[in-house]
Order: structure tokens, then C-alpha cells, then sequence
């Protein structure tokens, strides 16, 4: 029989029982963790958000006591109380912050029972995240993920202190909007009242924002949710969270001491660490160093070029390459001359899939050199490669020459992977920089033409802006990204306020002024009526959420997530809807074979 909460009135979170509670009788409700039974007493682990107390049935204080606790099952929810004791010597659970003490109950009220479980209610459990998932209810039970969200209400709360003291109004903006300008897919939402006419969900709040700066609120910021229909990987969701934020009359540096002023707030307060200096780095620099704009700085391997070496060399594959404005770059595997064969021959396919046709090596062993491509160079040029790359005894060093970003790619990945292969990353560090001087543009090969490669709202630099029409590629954009340990955590730039400048932005990505009237109209007509200038930025919070709790997928640091392919498992969605809904929207679904 389950019984009532009744009179009941909970005194304490089992996790908080401590020494002062000794001697006092405490009320406490949540879910048996485990249970025991020890020759007529019986012990349970008594469960909630904040962790777990052993309490005890013992028949000294009553035998119908024991034999109801005897009928407690996994998950079963209980009401207790009863008198804090201290553990007998030897019997502490370190583990447990409430190790030292236990619970000797006076009265067990049985509030309600659980099926048998899919899987423990412990971390590591082995189980798949599809289970995990479908049974999100017992996911969030288990300490880790209870602990995720708690941590991220508190970053929520750091937000909130941080942008409340420099003066920052937060305010909402739309879900059911317009197309904005990220440059993903967007979500669409039929509209029932005007047939045929979508709503688009914001990728982010950056239009709204914008406006809101005309609009003279001068600082805003909100922690937005943002909507991408992109390809989803461990650190993207279909839905995100923001921390946005725009400020008005500023340069680069003001939004960026605001953001640092946030981040340093958020390791301080919640994981006691001091972020020291943040360095800036321009994206020239990452790209040489490090063949990525969102660098790993916590360990060494970088990008050496020698695309002038391979110009004049005999080898075939570089010189062509470097002779077609391509370029070759090598990274040095200190001590790894000894991969295997097979070891190389893996590493050749995971470039592969970066695009690189092969992968030339180099073993520096203690009788001379061993490589299938050093026979191609004069004993000079090796020279010249060697000291470039540092090359010592043990050495094993890599090179790959392709089109710039192939190259920049392949060597970026191959130098994270060899990094996690020889633990050369400190997982314990913290490490932070800004990568600034973006260029404006990147060419989109396929489709031929300028694509932004922020957002077309973007401003280009001052001394730049000259050179819009004649060579887009050499304009540099007033953006700025922070990137965490090899992750980009937050981005973002200071905007154009000037109509001629936006006006020759859009010619050069190719928007006619039809277009961008018909897409971004209403910001258009917004920034004609004493725009002032303004900047901001927005951090993904879910990623940088994760990488404080050391979690590998943002997934783990958001409540309700969807699957790599989009579906939450939990709701079934997406999902099929009645075929009057359809009706009422205007809609037909086409079949597959009708659609392709
Ligand atoms: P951006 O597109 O760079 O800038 O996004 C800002 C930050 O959001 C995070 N992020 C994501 N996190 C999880 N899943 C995703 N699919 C995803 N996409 C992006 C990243 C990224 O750094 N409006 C501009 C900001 C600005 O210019 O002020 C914007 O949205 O951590
Ligand atoms: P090959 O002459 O094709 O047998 O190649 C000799 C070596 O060069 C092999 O180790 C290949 O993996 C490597 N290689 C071939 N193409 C490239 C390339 N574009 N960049 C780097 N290495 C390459």
C-alpha cells in the first residue's frame, strides 16, 4: 500500500545531514539507491539532488519498521525520519559527504514504487546514450548529470550577476521571426493564418540585437536560445543556448574585456581557478602555427611550412603542389620514429579524410634517415627540413601538401589526434585566447562567389574598407573569437553602421539590393535612422558549460538533448502530425518517391 505525504514536511536535503544535525531527528524524502540487508537490520541509501545518506532499520527501534523496509526496492520514493547518529568506527563511507553519519529511522512512509530499472541510477554506468536518452528521467538522476545541471544554474547565475553589474538590459527577442543571417538551414514554421508563409527560428538573436541598438538600449544581453538545422556533431546542437550580448559606442577591446571580465567570473566562482592574461592571437598566426582558427594551445606539435624547399625539390607530388599555389607543410611526432608501418599507414587514411592525397614521413633513426621520399631531396634541402622541424634522433615527421585549407586541416586533426595518442594534453589546463584579424570573406568554391565568413553585418576593418570592391579576399573584419582549449566558445564582432560600407558588402557577397532588402529589410531600414556604432558578441554556453564539467559531449550539459541525428528520444519528436493539423497549415507532405 503507498501512503500519503500526509502532515510530512521534509527538514533536510540528504546530502546536507553533517555534524551539527547529530543527535537531532530530521525528515528527509527521496529515492532508495540501494538497499541491504544485514541479519534483520536493513540499510538504504537514501537518494536526491544533492546526494545520498544511509539510513537505517533497525528492530531495536522497531521490527514492523524492519519488515516494511525489507519490501523497498530500487527507486521505490520514501519519506523518513528519524535521529541522526554517528557511523560505529570502522563503518564510515569516505566516498559519501555524508559518510560519517546515518539515519536510524523512526518512521518509513512508502510514497511510491518503480518499475525494475533499464539501467543503474550510478556515473559510468555501460549503457547506451540512445537508453539514456529514452529514460532521461533516470539519466538526470545520476549524480554526474544531476551535478551538470545544477552547475549550469549556476553558471545561469554568473551570467546573470556579471552583465546585471556593467549595466547590461536583458531582454527577449522572438522565436517566431525571420530568417537570420548564421548561415545554416534554417527551422521553419508554417504559418496558419497566411497560407504558404513560413516563420523562421533565429539562428540567433543577432537582427534583434542590432535593432536593439538603435533603439538606444545602449548595452543588451539575454541568454538566447538558437535555432540550426546543420549537420550535428558531439559539440553542436539542433538547439543551443547563447550568452548575447551588444553594446553600443565601443571598439573591439571594450566587448572583449567583457567577455573576459564573464569568463573570469565563471572559473572563478565555480571551479576556484584564476584565468591569468588572455592572449590574442590573429588568425594569420593560428592558420601558420596551428592550421585551424580555433587553436589547441596546450601543447606543441605546430605546423612548420617549407613550401619554398618543395618549390626547387625533385619530389614530384611537392613541387607540383608549391608550384600551383598550393602549399607543404610537416609537423615533428617527437619520439615517434617508432610507428609501425600499419600505425603510418592509419594515419595516411585519417588525413584522407580531410582531403589529403597522402602522407610523406620521415624516421629520424640513429643510423640516418628513413622515408620513401628523402631520395627525391638534396642533402641540403633535408638539411634545411630538418632544422626547421627540429628534428632529432626518435623523430618521425609529417608533411602533406595540398590547396592551403586541405593541407591546414589535415595537419590540424593529425596534430589533435597524435596529441591525445602521446597525452601531450594537459587535461587540467585551462587555456584561453582570443584569434582576431579574421578575413572578411572565404571563397565558396562550389557556388563560386564571396561568402562572409562571420555574418554580412560585420564590420570590416577601417583601413580596409578601400579595398572592398577591388580584392575582398585581403579585408580583414573587426571580429574576434575566444576559443577554450581548441574549442570556439564564443565569437562575434563589431557591426557596420554606415549604409554605403554594408551596401558594398553585400555586392561583393553577391546579394542584390532586392535580396537584401527582402532578407534583412527591416534592419536595413532600422540602421537609416541614427544607427549607433555598435559591437557585441555571444558565447555558445552549452559548450563552454561542458568543457567546465569536463564532459566530451555538449549533450551531457543540456537537459532534454537531441541524437546526433536530430530526434529526441525522450518525446518521439520529430514526429508525424494529425492530417487535419496539415490541413489547417496549408500543407501536403510529399511521399519520398513523389519528392526525389
Ligand atoms: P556564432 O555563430 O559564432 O555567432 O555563435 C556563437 C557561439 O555559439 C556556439 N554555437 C553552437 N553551440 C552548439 N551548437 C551549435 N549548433 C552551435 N553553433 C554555434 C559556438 C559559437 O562560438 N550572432 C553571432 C554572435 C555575434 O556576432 O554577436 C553568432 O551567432 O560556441
Ligand atoms: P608516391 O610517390 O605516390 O608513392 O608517394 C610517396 C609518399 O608521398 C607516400 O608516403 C605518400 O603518402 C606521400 N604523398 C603522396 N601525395 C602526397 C601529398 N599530396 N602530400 C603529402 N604526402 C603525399
Amino acid at each position: 500500500m503507498l501512503e500519503h505525504l500526509g502532515s510530512f514536511k521534509r527538514t533536510h536535503y540528504c546530502g546536507e545531514i553533517s555534524e551539527k544535525d547529530l543527535g537531532k531527528d530530521v525528515k528527509v524524502a527521496g529515492w532508495v539507491d540501494t538497499t541491504r540487508d544485514h541479519g534483520g537490520v536493513v540499510f538504504i541509501d537514501l537518494r536526491d539532488r544533492t546526494g545520498k545518506v544511509q539510513v537505517v532499520f533497525s528492530p531495536e527501534i522497531s521490527k514492523e519498521l524492519v519488515e516494511k523496509a525489507k519490501k523497498l526496492r530500487h527507486e521505490y520514493v520514501v519519506a523518513v525520519e528519524g535521529e541522526v547518529r554517528r557511523r560505529p568506527e570502522g563503518t564510515e563511507n569516505p566516498k559519501l559527504k555524508t559518510g560519517n553519519y546515518e539515519i536510524y529511522a523512526k518512521k518509513l512512509q512508502i510514497l511510491n514504487r518503480s518499475l525494475p530499472l533499464p539501467f543503474p541510477i550510478e556515473d559510468n554506468v555501460k549503457v547506451s546514450e540512445e537508453v539514456r536518452l529514452k529514460y532521461r528521467f533516470l539519466d538526470l538522476r545520476r549524480p554526474k548529470m544531476a551535478e551538470n545541471l545544477l552547475f549550469r544554474h549556476r553558471l545561469y547565475r554568473v551570467v546573470r550577476e556579471v552583465f546585471n553589474e556593467e549595466g547590461f538590459v536583458e531582454v527577449e527577442t522572438p522565436y517566431l521571426t525571420k530568417s537570420t543571417p548564421e548561415g545554416a538551414r534554417d527551422f521553419l514554421v508554417p504559418s496558419r493564418i497566411y497560407p504558404g508563409k513560413f516563420y523562421a527560428l533565429p539562428q540567433s538573436p543577432q537582427l534583434f540585437k542590432q535593432i536593439l541598438m538603435v533603439a538606444g538600449i545602449d548595452r543588451y544581453y539575454q541568454i538566447a536560445r538558437c535555432f540550426r538545422d546543420e549537420d550535428l556533431r558531439a559539440d553542436r546542437q539542433p538547439e543551443f543556448t547563447q550568452i548575447d550580448f551588444e553594446m553600443s559606442f565601443v571598439a573591439e577591446r571594450d566587448v572583449m574585456a567583457v567577455a573576459e571580465k564573464f569568463i573570469r567570473r565563471a572559473y572563478k566562482e565555480l571551479l576556484g581557478i584564476e584565468i591569468g592574461e588572455i592572449p590574442v592571437m590573429t588568425y594569420d598566426e593560428a592558420m601558420s602555427r596551428f592550421g585551424t582558427d580555433r587553436p589547441d594551445t596546450r601543447f606543441g606539435l605546430e605546423l612548420k611550412e617549407i613550401t619554398d624547399i618543395a618549390k626547387q625539390c625533385n619530389f614530384k607530388v611537392f613541387r607540383s603542389v608549391a608550384e600551383k599555389g598550393g602549399i607543404v607543410k610537416a609537423l615533428n611526432f617527437k619520439g615517434g620514429a617508432k610507428l609501425s608501418r600499419k600505425e603510418i599507414d592509419e594515419l595516411t587514411k585519417f588525413v584522407g579524410v580531410y582531403g589529403a592525397k597522402g602522407l610523406a614521413w620521415i624516421k629520424v633513426l640513429p643510423d640516418g634517415l628513413q622515408s620513401p621520399i628523402v631520395k627525391f631531396f638534396t642533402e641540403g634541402e633535408m638539411n634545411e627540413i630538418l632544422k626547421r622541424l627540429e628534428a632529432e634522433v626518435g623523430d618521425i615527421l609529417f608533411f602533406v601538401a595540398d590547396k592551403p585549407e586541405v593541407v591546414n586541416a589535415a595537419l590540424a586533426n593529425l596534430r589533435l589526434k597524435l596529441g591525445k595518442m602521446a597525452n601531450l594534453i594537459d587535461e587540467s589546463k585551462v587555456n584561453i585566447l582570443w584569434v582576431v584579424d579574421f578575413p572578411m570573406f572565404e571563397w565558396n568554391e562550389e557556388e563560386e562567389r564571396w561568402e562572409a565568413l562571420h555574418h554580412p553585418f560585420t564590420s570590416p576593418k577601417e583601413e580596409d574598407i578601400e579595398k572592398l570592391l577591388e580584392n575582398p579576399g585581403a579585408v580583414r573584419a573587426r571580429a574576434y573569437d575566444m576559443v577554450l582549449n581548441g574549442v570556439e566558445i564564443g565569437g562575434g564582432s563589431i557591426r557596420i553602421h554606415r549604409e554605403d560600407v554594408q551596401e558594398k558588402v553585400f555586392k561583393v557577397i553577391g546579394l542584390s539590393e532586392e535580396e537584401a532588402k527582402e532578407r534583412f529589410g527591416f534592419l536595413l531600414e532600422a540602421l537609416k535612422y541614427g544607427a549607433p556604432p555598435h559591437g557585441g558578441m555571444a558565447f555558445g554556453l552549452d559548450r563552454l558549460c561542458a568543457i567546465m564539467r569536463g564532459e566530451e559531449s555538449i549533450r551531457d550539459v543540456i537537459a532534454f538533448p537531441k541524437t546526433q541525428r536530430g530526434q529526441c528520444l525522450l518525446t518521439g519528436a520529430p514526429d508525424t502530425v494529425r492530417e487535419e493539423q496539415l490541413d489547417e497549415l496549408h500543407i501536403e507532405v510529399k511521399t519520398k518517391e513523389e519528392g526525389d
